[in-house]
């Protein structure tokens, strides 16, 4: 029997834990399984509707850390994570993605010598000014089992070094939430909410600093999507911080009149799920997106320079577009005027549903 603590912390990590606490619940006799939410996201729409709609049972421990400065939000849940792994003794800790929460809980499990596993292992933007490339690197530096979404991250961790005994290539275990979830997700009713069932719509989502602190940039940014919404409504579930820039900057304006570019509040898993999934186009600036609507064939414009998810593009519907407002609006046309030809999407190997088993073998193995 192996004791695990699994760590959330953040939005784009409960999709990713979900089915791993999942399948360890289901393989009882192996695995005991215990959830450690860090609170780096706290309000209802960032975190508890996730729970509910992901089926994720409640933390059994909540260190409650809140928002902060990089160091002091990486500093607080590092001291009151300590305690619990010293407490619990797990066999292993997992811990997802490349949040502050990531790294913080993978820094204590290297000084504590408790192994710890990085699921989403080897994703590289090579674009340092991203606190999450600074939290890839280092959390691939130090734990014990490196499980990869796809071939180029195996390839990424041996250039830096890295032996191939610790790199296990499981495929994309937030691609197990989102085939589980689909059918669930045709029950709601967030298209017709919004008014957008059965007509052509563009979704928006936006949180990078580098997009959204900067008024000039995130000005540039919200008069292309003005400019799209004179061809189609667009819809624009917004991060609490997107939203508190927004106003800071004045831009609120835009959003405004009942008009076709229509700031919303962020959307829970299913609901978020139904609105993309139906989208002749979505814009976004974040990772999880990207491979997302590759696994469901929706068209999609990354609002960044680089892409840790080069997968996305070279086989899936990804393309990286910058922040350029001419060419984001001439990409936009060019992708809406590629009808879609009902054909199956392309998905890279391994994002067949199956990771999180394949994440639980790789833990059994390295346990022996
Ligand atoms: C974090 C992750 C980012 C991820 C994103 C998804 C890091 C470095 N960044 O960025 O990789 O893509 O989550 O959302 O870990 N806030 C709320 N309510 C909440 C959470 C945050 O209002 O529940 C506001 C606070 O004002 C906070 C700000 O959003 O200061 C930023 O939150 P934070 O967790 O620091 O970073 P994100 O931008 O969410």
């Amino acid at each position: 029997m192996i004791k695990v603590i699994n760590v959330v912390g953040a939005r784009p990590n409960f999709m990713k834990v979900a089915p791993v606490v999942e399948a360890m619940r289901r393989r009882a006799a192996e695995f005991a399984p215990l959830v450690v939410h860090t609170g780096q996201h706290y309000d209802a729409r960032m975190s508890g509707d996730f729970f509910r709609d992901l089926g994720l049972p409640e933390p059994d421990v909540h260190l409650g850390v809140g928002s902060g400065s990089h160091a002091q939000q990486t500093a607080a849940v590092m001291q009151l994570f300590e305690p619990v792994v010293l407490e619990e003794k797990p066999d292993w800790v997992v811990v997802v993605g490349d949040v502050n929460s990531t790294l913080a809980c993978a820094l204590v499990c290297a000084k504590l010598r408790v192994p710890v596993a990085h699921v989403e292992a080897g994703l590289r933007s090579r674009d340092r000014t991203m606190p999450e490339e600074v939290n890839r690197v280092l959390t691939d530096q130090i734990a014990d089992l490196l499980l990869t979404p796809s071939a180029d991250a195996d390839r990424n961790l041996l250039a830096e070094g890295i032996s191939a005994e610790r790199i296990r290539l499981v495929g994309n275990v937030m691609i197990d939430s989102l085939l589980k979830h689909l059918a669930l997700a045709g029950r709601s009713k967030v298209r017709e909410e919004l008014n957008v069932e059965g007509r052509d719509y563009a979704v928006v989502t936006l949180h990078r600093p580098s997009n959204v602190d900067d008024p000039a940039t995130l000005s540039r940014i919200v008069s292309a999507l003005a400019k799209i919404s004179e061809r189609l409504p667009v819809v624009f579930p917004a991060h609490p911080r997107t939203r508190r820039m927004l106003a800071e900057f004045g831009l609120l304006g835009s959003f405004e009149g009942g008009g076709r570019l229509r700031l919303v509040e962020p959307l829970g898993y299913l609901d978020f799920l139904r609105l993309y999934s139906g989208a002749a186009l979505v814009l976004t600036d974040s990772g999880g997106i990207q491979e997302e609507t590759t696994a469901l064939g929706v068209p999609c414009l990354t609002l960044r320079e680089n892409t840790e998810r080069p997968v996305t593009v070279e086989v899936g519907t990804n393309k990286v577009v910058g922040r350029d407002p001419a060419r984001i609006v001439r990409e936009a046309e060019s992708a809406l005027a590629l009808r879609r030809d009902g054909a199956p999407p392309r998905v890279p190997p391994l994002w067949d549903g199956h990771a999180a088993d394949r994440i639980l073998d790789a833990l059994l193995e390295r346990q022996r």
